[in-house]
């Protein structure tokens, strides 16, 4: 589930449980580590709250807990100016210290919790911090104990916020990164021209197309390990599952990240997997933006495919009546696809009827008016 703090989207990143398992092992190393010590734990305020609360309720021994408060972010940039604002008013001379924080992003408060503990003469000072961002981080001091690495990506929940929101969810969320794409579902009956449109869309807007029945063939005959997966469902004349499938497209789009998007053909056919797709778009940070259908009258069709029959010398070209089979089980097939589309405003049919051109020019005046 997405979620809207302020003016940015979020999506769910790491769960509860992943939070509760990290911390657990952090408490298991650090009591391992300063066996029948009494420790001193200090929380930096706010983000760390939920932490060090989770974290000493785990605690095995008895342990002091005790909280300092600096300011540093403003909205979601690190800022340099970091001050300490409610500093240390207990004596630590002579005491293990173990600073927990929720997030070590450049380093900045690093920075700062050495310079406040430099004139403390404390026997042992440890840092732990459950989330660290390497990427980001600047500074050389080193940490101690880390729960959770994590790209150097905005987060909230588990104590984080993004300007006062979101401290109070028990998981965490990422950014959304609104990389803008145009990614299409393509449908067509057969001799509606969809291959033909297809080459012209990925010409006109830089689109990636992506013809599932290719991309089977291209596994299949490459020996990759998904291909082989698949190969092993269709030699036992089973159908290929879903997550096969999806995996698939989903390494294609991969293989595209810098894509303008991409037009998806062949691919869904079942409301299952137009829910698959719609996850791997978010977890792309993108979306489905249209499915759009030619549409061409029965008759048209029927008389195109005899058309083609006479000189493609294919035998499904050229009998009347399974040709009308065909076009009869695409609208039974996609009835369902267009009703999951429908419903979320994406369907767009077109007139299959006429020039080349002309239904290119159709195609291009939905496209351009999407959002
Ligand atoms: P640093 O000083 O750059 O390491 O940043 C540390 C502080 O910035 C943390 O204590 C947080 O308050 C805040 N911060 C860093 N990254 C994030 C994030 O992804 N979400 C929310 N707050 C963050
Ligand atoms: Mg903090």
């Amino acid at each position: 589930m997405i979620i809207k703090l302020h003016d940015l989207y979020f999506k769910p990143f790491i769960t509860a449980q992943e939070i509760d398992d990290a911390v657990s092992r952090m408490v298991n190393q650090i009591a391992e580590d300063l066996g029948d010590e009494i420790p001193v734990f200090i929380g930096i305020l706010n983000g760390s709250f939920m932490f060090v609360s989770d974290f000493v309720k785990k605690y095995p021994k008895p342990c002091e807990v005790t909280f300092i408060k600096l300011a540093s972010y403003e909205g979601v940039k690190s800022t340099e100016d970091i001050q300490r604002l409610i500093g240390l008013t207990q004596d630590l001379s002579d005491r293990t210290v173990v600073v927990l924080e929720d997030i070590i992003d450049t380093g900045g408060t690093m920075y700062e919790i050495h310079r406040i503990f430099k004139n403390q003469s404390t026997k042992n000072l440890k840092i732990a911090t459950l989330f660290y961002k390497p990427e980001a981080y600047k500074k050389d001091y080193k940490l101690h104990y880390i729960g959770i690495e994590i790209p150097n990506k905005f987060i909230v929940g588990y104590g984080l916020d993004y300007d006062g929101l979101g401290r109070d969810l028990p998981e965490v969320y990422q950014i959304k990164t609104t990389q803008y794409m145009t990614n299409l579902v393509l449908f067509g009956p057969p001799g509606a021209g969809k291959g033909t449109q297809a080459e012209f869309l990925k010409q006109k807007y830089n689109l990636v197309h992506i013809s599932t029945g290719d991309v089977f063939r291209y596994n299949i005959k490459n020996e990759t390990a998904l291909g082989k997966l698949a190969k092993s469902f269709i030699d036992r004349g089973a159908l290929v599952p879903d997550e096969v499938t999806i995996n698939m497209l989903a390494a294609e789009v991969e293989k595209n990240s810098g894509a303008n998007g991409f037009i998806f053909d062949g691919f869904p056919r079942t409301d299952a997997q137009a829910k698959a797709l719609d996850n791997l778009m978010i977890s792309k940070d993108s979306q489905i933006n249209a499915m759009i259908a030619l549409e061409v009258d029965d008759q048209v069709l029927v008389g195109r495919l005899l058309e083609r029959g006479k000189t493609s010398g294919r035998p499904d070209d050229a009998d009347e009546s399974i040709i009308k089979n065909r076009i009869k089980e695409y609208y039974n097939k996609t009835a369902i696809l267009k009703e999951y589309y429908a419903a979320q405003d994406k369907y767009y049919g077109v007139d299959g009827v006429g020039t080349i051109e002309a239904i290119t020019q159709r195609l291009a005046g939905v496209i351009d008016n999407l959002k």
